[in-house]
């Protein structure tokens, strides 16, 4: 099946493109002469997602699978959530981020935190979400090199290492995005 996967980003790109089955042809949004970066104008992640694959899917008619995610910290209410790229602010900074997300836990006792993806899926038969979560913690430091985004401070319970220490099929055994795309995956094949 010829798909696209509806994401600019390189990180989440290879973490979804490595799960695919057998006989998926992914393509990306560039690939197909969309833009790397989609509108997201939505509230919620769910919102987002769906915004995002019905964007290529209406200029392409390809499915299109597409992903919106958000670290949502305990002690800030859920924030950032739907907010987590540009938390610090435009252009979007990964570094900046984290300096944010650091800043704003200084001194709480509290860390505990969950990722959660949304994917969307939309093809010219329907249009379908999958969610995938991961509770843990934030740590005090940056911590690793692997990965991207907030992986340096995010520690999945009952591991030590941040998800940027852990090698891509170690995250991939517990991340949000695996198990959103578990469901995902168990939808298509009818498992
Ligand atoms: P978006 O889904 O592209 O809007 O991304 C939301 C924010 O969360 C961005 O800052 C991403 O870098 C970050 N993010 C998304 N998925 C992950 C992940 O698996 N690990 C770390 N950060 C992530």
């Amino acid at each position: 099946m010829r798909m696209i996967i509806c994401t600019g980003n390189a990180g989440k790109l290879r973490e979804i493109r490595t799960r695919l089955p057998e006989g998926f042809e992914a393509i990306t949004l560039v690939d197909a002469g969309l833009p790397a970066d989609l509108p997201e104008d939505g509230d919620t992640l769910e919102a987002n997602a769906l915004q995002k694959a019905r964007y290529a899917f209406e200029r392409t008619e390809l499915p299109c699978l597409a992903d919106d995610s958000g670290l949502e910290v305990r002690a800030l209410g859920g924030r950032p959530g739907p907010l987590s790229a540009r938390y610090a602010g435009e252009p979007r900074d990964d570094e900046a981020n984290m300096a944010l997300l650091l800043r704003e836990l200084t001194g709480a006792a509290d860390r505990a935190a969950r990722f959660r993806t949304v994917l969307a899926w939309v093809t010219p038969a329907e249009a379908r979400l999958f969610e995938g979560t991961v509770e843990g913690s934030i740590a005090l430091t940056r911590r690793g090199s692997s990965g991207f985004g907030y992986d340096p401070l995010f520690v999945p319970t009952g591991e030590a290492r941040t998800f940027a220490e852990m090698q891509l099929h170690e995250k991939q055994a517990v991340s949000h995005r695996a198990r959103a795309m578990n469901h995902w995956l168990a939808y298509l094949l009818g498992r």
